[in-house]
């Protein structure tokens, strides 16, 4: 089972956290975790519909989040949560209550307020600043920038694939996710390295997932490079079916 761990995507509405979470979420899944996302509007809405926007009532349910997500994660679930959370010292009793059980990684989605108001996907600045809902953070409620996050994206200036794939670093420099293909059972002198691009890794293990033919990415490497080099060799030749099915995988791991 893989280990789990809560990814605590903090930063101005509209800066960027549900869009990055919920692509983080879906290349996790692709490698195999279970994966659970927890986004503040979605439990606004089920767990904690009564919930309010005062310092003490968004304290309140982040504490529950926190506790839901260490449970989730140490039930080896990649956990993200994505949520204003507002205050730094909100943010440190989360981090405790989750390191008790789970490794907890801070993600500072930086965005300047003039861009999230320009973005305002929701509409709230407009409310906001319209007066019409007051306590709205970032403008008559304060955002405390985090002082040491594991990781914080630039989600101005940087594309969403740019920032998941900083994500991803991330967990991988953490020791919480692993790229590399595991052993085919040779000794260690029989075998050699290949390096593929990660995005050619998550489509090869999603097809060995789907296909149920080959047991890892290595096995299905070293089928492709077997058949290709038969074609070449005098030997061998392949039928136009085989060749055809040959280039249809080629092609679905984007080779061709
Ligand atoms: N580089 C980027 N990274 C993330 N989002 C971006 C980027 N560029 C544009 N956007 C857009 O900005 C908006 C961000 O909205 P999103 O709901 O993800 O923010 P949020 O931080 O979850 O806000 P809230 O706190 O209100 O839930 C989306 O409409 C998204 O398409
Ligand atoms: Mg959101």
């Amino acid at each position: 089972m893989n280990k789990g761990f809560v990814l605590w995507f903090t930063g101005l509405p509209g800066s960027g956290k549900t869009t990055v979470a919920k692509s983080v979420k879906e290349r996790l899944s692709n490698i195999g975790f279970r994966t659970e996302l927890l986004d503040g509007d979605w439990v606004r809405k089920t767990i904690n519909p009564d919930a309010g926007f005062t310092r003490d009532e968004r304290r309140r349910h982040l504490i529950r989040v926190a506790w839901i997500a260490r449970l989730l994660a140490r039930n080896g679930v990649a956990v993200l949560c994505s949520f204003v959370s507002p205050y730094r010292d909100v943010r440190a009793e989360i981090r405790k209550i989750i390191e008790e059980d789970a490794p907890f990684i801070e993600i500072y989605t930086k965005c300047s307020l003039e861009e999230c108001i320009r973005r305002d996907p929701k509409g709230l600045y407009k409310k906001a600043l319209s007066g019409e809902i007051k306590n709205f953070t970032g403008l008559d409620d304060p955002y405390e920038e985090p002082e040491n996050p594991e990781l914080v994206i630039d989600t101005e200036h940087d594309g969403v694939e740019e920032n998941v794939n900083k994500v991803l670093e991330k967990l991988e420099e953490a020791n919480l996710i692993r790229f590399e293909s595991s052993d085919m059972g040779m000794s260690g002198e029989d075998k050699v390295t290949i390096h593929l691009s990660r995005e050619l890794y998550e489509k090869a293990e999603k097809f060995v997932k789907e296909s149920g033919g080959f047991s890892n990415v290595d096995e299905l490497v070293e089928f492709l490079l077997n058949e290709v080099l038969a074609e070449e060799s005098s030997e061998y030749k392949l039928s136009k079916e085989e060749e055809e099915e040959v280039k249809k995988r080629l092609r679905s791991l984007g080779y061709l």
